[in-house]
């Protein structure tokens, strides 16, 4: 196995990351030492992945206070510039727990408010081992299969977290049980992050996969290839609705027909218990560009109306169960997180 990949350090001065909108070409870390670099990196999704999303957030904080002692910035300025991290990107409710847990201690000192941020990275990463164990322990309970066929949507990897990944987490831990056939990827578009950043982990780390469109998927489950669905979460509200990636509602829709688990990982603070169900999630729109244009390549005719939702939500009756760092919540079974 190869070393793990670290997708954010702090140096000292600068969160330094990978920017994931050079992958799978090129590999190429970006330091973001201002509150505009990281808010700008946030938006474009060069960092991204709710739990990603919330360590950002809280060692973000940090990136602020260094650039208010700088600039010599006000109280009201500084807490300007905090906001617009907060609110940079608004579905994954990560990224708001990430800055709100740290914000409190800002009226500490630097060194308490980073202390915190980096003891929110280690947890991340240390949380993400737990919940593979929890999830691939869930799932051999329920396939008959010795080696289990999954399928993926997006990317919950260590891409999208501090290290590991949430529902790739589960598919590596079963990996390294001996226990994974094959890992279907869906392409996820309109940014690819299925082929792009999903594709790019399994390869690194020699594990089987197929890649697949989108609109392959339901015919995957159905076609009895694929024995479960792993996916992760942006928001997941009190009553189990779940935020993901737009194209998972599908997938539940397929897996449901088909009686296939649907199994969520995502970090305990991807729970929302302040949004009652997901008709309250604020699900973000993204430019029109995103689906007009393939990279560099334009395939659409100029001035298409283009509707583009960044995420969907599966509604908790489609979902077998979720788990956490801590926990399997069954969620077809009553329980709600
Ligand atoms: O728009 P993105 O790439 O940030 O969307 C990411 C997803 O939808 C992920 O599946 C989700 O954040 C969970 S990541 C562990």
């Amino acid at each position: 196995m190869r070393e793990p990949i670290r997708p954010v350090t702090w140096t000292g001065s600068a969160i330094r990351v990978i920017d994931q909108t050079a992958l799978p070409a090129r590999l190429v870390m970006l330091d973001l030492d201002t509150v505009d670099a990281v808010v700008d990196a946030i938006s474009r999704l060069a960092v991204r992945g709710a739990p990603q999303l919330g360590v950002i957030g809280a060692i973000g904080v940090v990136v602020a206070l260094d650039q208010a002692a700088r600039e010599r910035w006000d109280p009201v300025r500084l807490d300007r510039e905090i906001q617009r991290i907060r609110e940079a990107r608004p579905t994954a409710v990560n990224l708001a727990w990430g800055v709100d847990q740290v914000a409190d201690l800002v009226g500490d000192g630097r060194s308490a408010v980073l202390a915190r941020a980096l003891a929110i990275l280690d947890a991340d990463a240390r949380g993400n081992r737990a919940m593979g164990v929890l999830g691939a322990d869930w799932i051999q309970a329920r396939v008959a299969r010795g080696r289990v066929r999954a399928l993926t949507h997006c990317n919950a990897g260590a891409l999208a977290t501090a290290g590991w990944g949430t529902a790739l987490g589960v598919l590596r831990e079963l990996h390294a049980r001996g226990a994974l056939e094959l890992v279907h990827v869906d392409e996820t578009r309109p940014l690819l992050q299925g082929a792009r950043l999903t594709a790019w982990e399994l390869a690194r780390d020699g594990i089987p996969f197929v890649l697949q469109a989108d609109s392959a998927a339901a015919s995957a489950i159905l076609g009895r290839l694929v024995d479960v669905a792993v996916v992760g979460a942006d928001r997941i509200a009190a009553n189990g609705d779940t935020a993901n990636k737009v194209g998972t509602l599908g997938v539940a829709l397929a897996a449901r027909d088909a009686g296939i688990p649907f199994l969520v990982a995502a970090p305990r603070s991807t729970i929302d218990r302040a949004t009652a169900d997901g008709s309250a999630i604020v699900v973000e729109q993204r430019g029109a560009s995103e689906v007009t244009s393939l990279g560099a390549v334009v395939i659409a005719p100029d001035g298409a109306g283009v509707w583009n939702p960044a995420f969907d939500v599966t509604p908790a009756r489609l979902i077998s169960a979720i788990v956490t760092e801590a926990e399997v919540i069954e969620v077809a079974a009553g329980q709600v997180p």
